[in-house]
């Protein structure tokens, strides 16, 4: 995938703390960061976060993003329902890079309630560094697209 340095990033209250710390991570990385917010510690519903980061990563602007809440699986199952999305839920370093490497994943979900900062570092840097390897791998996205259709 194109390795552009510009990445959406979103999460829910449960997040927001996380979110802050990677966004400045980021941002001294040299990326330009989309941030869709929450703003607050205040509680919110992270599917409409999914939605509208989803939404924009979908149309390709930017092409990649990163959601998280407090385990990164609502934020996940949120996000895959919009089409052109392959939102994963990555727990470690080999989880980051094997959601790039097999599934080619657009969209990184995180549990600010789970991971530490140093855990999330490395999986963040993985993640964005990892490219999609195709083969084998290209036919099963093909597959998962037609999932799309019914
Ligand atoms: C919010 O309490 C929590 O349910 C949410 O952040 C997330 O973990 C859902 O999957």
């Amino acid at each position: 995938m194109e390795n552009e340095k510009r990445i959406a990033i979103g999460s829910d209250h449960a997040g927001f703390e996380l979110k802050e710390q990677i966004k400045k991570l980021l941002e001294s990385e040299g990326y330009e960061v989309t941030d869709f917010g929450t703003n607050s510690s205040d509680s919110v519903d992270y599917p409409l976060i999914a939605k509208v980061l989803a939404a924009s990563v979908a149309a390709k602007n930017p092409n990649r993003g990163i959601l998280i809440c407090g385990t990164g699986i609502g934020m996940s199952i949120a996000a895959n329902k919009i089409k052109g999305i392959i939102a994963a839920n990555c727990f470690n370093v080999e989880t980051a890079k094997l959601a790039r490497l097999h599934n080619n994943s657009n969209i990184l979900t995180l549990g600010g309630r789970i991971l530490n900062l140093e855990t999330v570092k490395d999986i963040v840097k993985t993640w964005l560094e990892t490219d999609f390897e195709g083969g084998r791998h290209q036919r099963r996205i093909q597959e998962i697209r037609d999932l799309e259709k019914r």
